[in-house]
């Protein structure tokens, strides 16, 4: 069933209905039919679109990108050195210039009150590229996989391993309490999610038949799922953390044993991406243990994160297709 999400900004899945979620991944699959069909639509024609940029980006930023070319609008970059938010001009200023000259921006930073306040003072639709607490459009392309390898989300076994209080664990949780998934984070005792989230997403749970596990024991935690789910032990921003992250989050990385101990051969791996998971990179080559999930585990059968990259772009082209299309 359609819904109207016209003028709606994507700031949070918590300001979404279980139905809106559902409606915006089916959109994110036709859409993607469509493309892979040579149809393409004109549904941003004449749309402008900021895209704001405080810390760096490979998916969201092509993603945004790519999606709005593809419905025939124009995407302008916005990296954090090139405009005067937060050095000479507030975040409220910003909104009312920006909303006056374009009809749709997306932000990627830091703080979620920025975000939420170019929504509350710009006037057109503002979409969450991620921030410290949330990535949004990062789960609609996650469960649009889920869905492409189980045809349903509902009842998904769902077991993301590692920092377990970050923006992933955060958005993954509200997510699948939304959609009825039996929905574990499996991390150390110091770093469960917040009590608040977790005890908002287990009354969502409730309505939607969904399951909330929050635990220490690997065995436990992975025992029986569907998917197993990682990302870095250190988000932007929290590198000076890396050498304690290490040592608390080493027991919980995604290798062949962990893989096993589902007792689930058609297990898929996901991750947000960017991974370590070989020594390809500086930071790699500066930590070397910093791996969250084993270059086996990266490259074998199960492993799906690149479709799940690819999926970035037909789910955020979703969201602006339904929040700011003709
Ligand atoms: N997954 C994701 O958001 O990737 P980028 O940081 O490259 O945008
Ligand atoms: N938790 C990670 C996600 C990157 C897509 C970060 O914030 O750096």
């Amino acid at each position: 069933m359609p819904f109207n999400l016209k003028g709606r900004s994507f700031l949070t899945l918590l300001d979404f209905t279980p139905q809106e979620i559902n409606f915006l991944i089916d959109l994110s699959a036709k859409l993607k039919a469509d493309k892979y069909a040579g149809v393409y639509g004109d549904n941003l024609k004449r749309k402008n679109v900021a895209l704001i940029f405080e810390k760096s980006s490979t998916r969201t930023r092509c993603a945004f990108t790519v999606a709005v070319i593809d419905e025939g609008g124009h995407a302008e970059y916005l990296g954090k050195n090139d405009i005067q938010l937060g050095k000479k001009e507030s975040v409220k200023d910003t909104a009312r210039v920006l909303g006056r000259m374009f009809d749709g921006i997306q932000f990627r930073g830091f703080s979620q009150e920025t975000v939420v306040g170019l929504a509350e003072h710009s006037g057109v639709p503002v979409w969450n590229g991620l921030t410290d607490l949330y990535h949004p459009t990062q789960i609609l392309a996650d469960f649009l996989t889920v869905k492409e390898n189980f045809g349903r989300l509902k009842g998904i076994k769902f077991a993301y391993t590692g920092d377990g209080r970050n923006n992933m664990a955060n958005s993954l949780m509200i997510g699948a309490a939304k959609v009825g998934m039996d929905f574990r984070i499996v991390t150390p005792t110091e770093l469960f999610p917040a009590d608040e989230l977790v005890a908002q997403c287990n009354e969502i749970a409730k309505e939607t038949g969904g399951k909330i596990t929050i635990t220490a024991s690997v065995d436990e935690g992975v025992k029986d799922c569907d998917v197993i789910y990682t990302d870095v032990w250190a988000s932007m921003g929290e590198e000076d953390l890396i050498p304690a992250r290490i040592k608390q989050l080493k027991p919980y990385q995604v290798n062949m044993e962990m893989i096993n101990k589902t007792g689930n051969d058609e297990v898929i791996f996901l991750h947000c991406l960017p991974a370590f998971h070989d020594d390809e990179t500086a930071m790699a080559q500066q930590f070397p243990e910093i791996k969250e999930v084993t270059d086996e585990v990266f490259e074998s059968k199960h492993s799906k994160v690149f479709d799940e990259a690819e999926n970035r772009v037909h789910t955020i082209k979703a969201v602006m297709v339904a929040t700011l299309g003709k």
